[in-house]
């Protein structure tokens, strides 16, 4: 039995390096609501100059940065955004954008490779009635998390950002892993963004800092976001600490996401996985053959859970249920540190998604994985 723990429930989890701790400790900070704190003001130039923007804008977290931007952009009642229906605004932001902004979500099926079709965006551009909300905005999100962290490809966005142009609307990209897709595509971000009007960037995901996200774009977008963080409560005093941990983040990270990406598709042994995510049923089992797990997942939803769990516990590998037929895991720089080979934690998720003996009574011996199990 492993002693060890292996961390693939997301990442969110990392803690913060050693080189992240002595940078807080010694960051020279100051009023940053004033705008005063020297370590904020340098990061977010760094950050806007990196990301090819006027200006940058450190917010609290990836959802209040797409909060604010989406309510930049939407600035009048009766606007409506156009984004992925399975899109992290839409899903898991608890319809911030509607509740607290007045904005109306138009969606559009999110593609499994994270696009939405071009002619359904356009199809979801209103025209001028009376009876429909007014288009002001497209969202789109790269990587795609909820499609297992794929990334849009920088003529999918120019694209996208044409349409915006062509119907003047806005273009917002949730990047909360924009950087992963920057490397996995070997574009650079600021060219990966280009088309865009505002991008928020996570600090606290693949990069491995413990707080924050920046938000991106003109220097009036951020002037006008400046006031609307502060409405959200988002304005923090001597936030140079957070900075000074989020540059050392940008500066140490940003040349291992390739890494993650590597180990992230030797995990799951399949060329799609395109970033630091890995959707193990989706990649690794072919349904034609797996039927056997396929229908386990719709009828004994429960016994698969607590099978994945029980496997999980076992080899001391921890991951996040992502669905009822799907868990997620999420490979993040830190998580190994040598301590356990990687070797070893593929074989956990292998073992685990071949299924195992017991799992078998749950089939009759009626029919059997490809494994011969
Ligand atoms: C794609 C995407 N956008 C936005 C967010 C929100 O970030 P936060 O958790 O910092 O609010 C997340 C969080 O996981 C995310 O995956």
């Amino acid at each position: 039995m492993a002693s060890k723990v292996v961390d693939l429930r997301s990442d969110t989890v990392t803690k913060p390096s050693e080189a992240m701790r002595a940078a807080m400790a010694a960051a020279d900070v100051d009023d940053d609501v004033v705008g005063v704190d020297p370590t904020a003001q340098r990061f977010q130039a760094e950050m806007a100059a990196l990301m090819g923007k006027e200006a940058a804008l450190f917010v609290p977290s990836g959802t209040m940065g797409n909060l604010i931007s989406v309510l930049v952009h939407c600035d009048v009642r009766g606007s409506e955004v156009i984004l992925g229906d399975n899109s992290h605004i839409h899903v898991y932001e608890n319809g911030g954008i509607s509740t607290i902004g007045g904005v109306h979500p138009k969606t559009v099926r999110n593609n499994p490779d994270g696009t939405m079709d071009l002619d359904k965006i356009v199809a979801a551009i209103r025209h001028q009635d009376l009876h429909y909300p007014t288009t002001r905005l497209i969202c789109l999100e790269n990587t795609q998390g909820n499609c297992g962290g794929k990334c849009l490809s920088v003529e999918y966005t120019d694209k996208v950002g044409e349409i915006a142009k062509n119907h003047g609307l806005k273009l917002h990209i949730d990047g909360a892993r924009i950087f992963n897709a920057s490397v996995a595509l070997g574009v650079p971000v600021d060219r990966l963004v280009k088309a865009a009007d505002s991008v928020s960037v996570c600090l606290s995901k693949g990069l491995g800092a413990p707080v924050g996200s920046v938000i991106v774009g003109s220097k009036a977008f951020i002037g006008k976001a400046k006031i609307l963080r502060k409405t959200l409560g988002g304005g923090m005093r001597q936030v140079g600490v957070l900075c000074a941990a989020a540059h050392v983040a940008v500066r140490d990270t940003l040349g291992k996401l390739a890494d993650d990406h590597r180990k992230a598709k030797v995990l799951a042994d399949s060329a799609s996985v395109e970033t630091n995510m890995v959707c193990p049923l989706d990649h690794l089992f072919d349904p034609l053959k797996f039927y056997y797990v396929i229908v386990l997942c719709v009828t004994y939803m429960c016994f698969i859970r607590y099978s994945l769990i029980s496997w999980i516990h076992e080899y001391h590998l921890t991951c996040y249920a992502k669905s009822w037929n799907s868990t997620m895991c999420v490979q993040c720089q830190r998580v190994q540190k040598g301590e356990v080979p990687f070797s070893y934690c593929r074989k956990a998720v292998e073992e685990l998604l071949k299924g195992g003996s017991n799992l078998e009574h749950l089939t009759n011996g009626a029919a059997k994985s490809s494994y011969g199990h």
